[in-house]
């Protein structure tokens, strides 16, 4: 598993310098998807901070594009494990690519929707307004899949039941979010960068 030791020691840090280095890993097409669809460092930094309760933890992106958040967090906290789930194959693909060429061994990458997967494996989430696509009418990320006001609310009814379930203490940091999306058992504890991310902590 790739280890910061100290800034700039280490190949991998060139990377993390600035969100434009971070892209090149990626197509072009997919860089120009960034600035509307995935996670800027600074954000990712704050996430890590709250999430990463302990070593060992597992943190998962829902709805992970191609990566970038899980990345910069695995690089941020190498004794973290970060999971993403992607409903789009090819957007795997990519952050699957990008994982390769870091090197990187704490992240982990799952096509899937994320009404299928089992919450309970996970610690803590990172949620970045990911259902919000189906109610865009321009930026969306392609044309490859249906999007419907149904389908917004229905993801949003599953997140919902899934973090209901979670035990006291599980943490959501979520970024461009309505709080009513966000069980009653979760207590808002911070907000930061003008209240657009939000952190949360199960206590009920
Ligand atoms: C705003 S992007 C965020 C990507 C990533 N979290 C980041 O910050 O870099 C939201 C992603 O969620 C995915 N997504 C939306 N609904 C989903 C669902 N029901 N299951 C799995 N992925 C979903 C989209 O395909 C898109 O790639």
């Amino acid at each position: 598993m790739y280890q910061a030791t100290s800034a700039y020691s280490n190949p991998i840090d060139k990377w993390f310098r600035t969100d434009a280095q971070l892209n090149r890993l990626y197509p072009d097409s997919i860089q120009l998807l960034a600035h509307r669809h995935w996670t800027p460092l600074q954000i990712t930094q704050l996430v890590a901070q709250f999430l990463v309760t302990h070593p060992g933890v597992n943190v998962l992106d829902i709805g992970s594009g191609v990566g970038k958040f899980c990345l910069a967090g695995a690089y941020y906290k190498p004794h973290a494990s970060f999971y993403g789930v992607e409903q789009r194959k090819d957007l795997v693909a990519h952050a699957e690519d990008a994982r390769e060429m870091l090197g990187f061994q704490n992240v982990h990458f799952i096509h899937g929707n994320i009404t299928e997967l089992d919450f309970s494996q996970y610690d803590h989430f990172y949620f970045f307004n990911s259902f919000y696509e189906n109610l865009m009418d321009k930026e969306k990320i392609d044309d490859n899949i249906t999007y419907s006001t149904y389908l917004f609310n229905y993801y949003h009814r599953q997140l919902y039941k899934k973090l209901n379930a979670m035990p006291i203490g599980t943490r959501v940091a979520t970024f461009h979010c309505l709080d009513n999306k966000i069980p009653p058992g979760y207590q808002e504890v911070d907000s930061q960068v003008q209240t657009l991310l939000k952190f949360w902590i199960k206590v009920l």
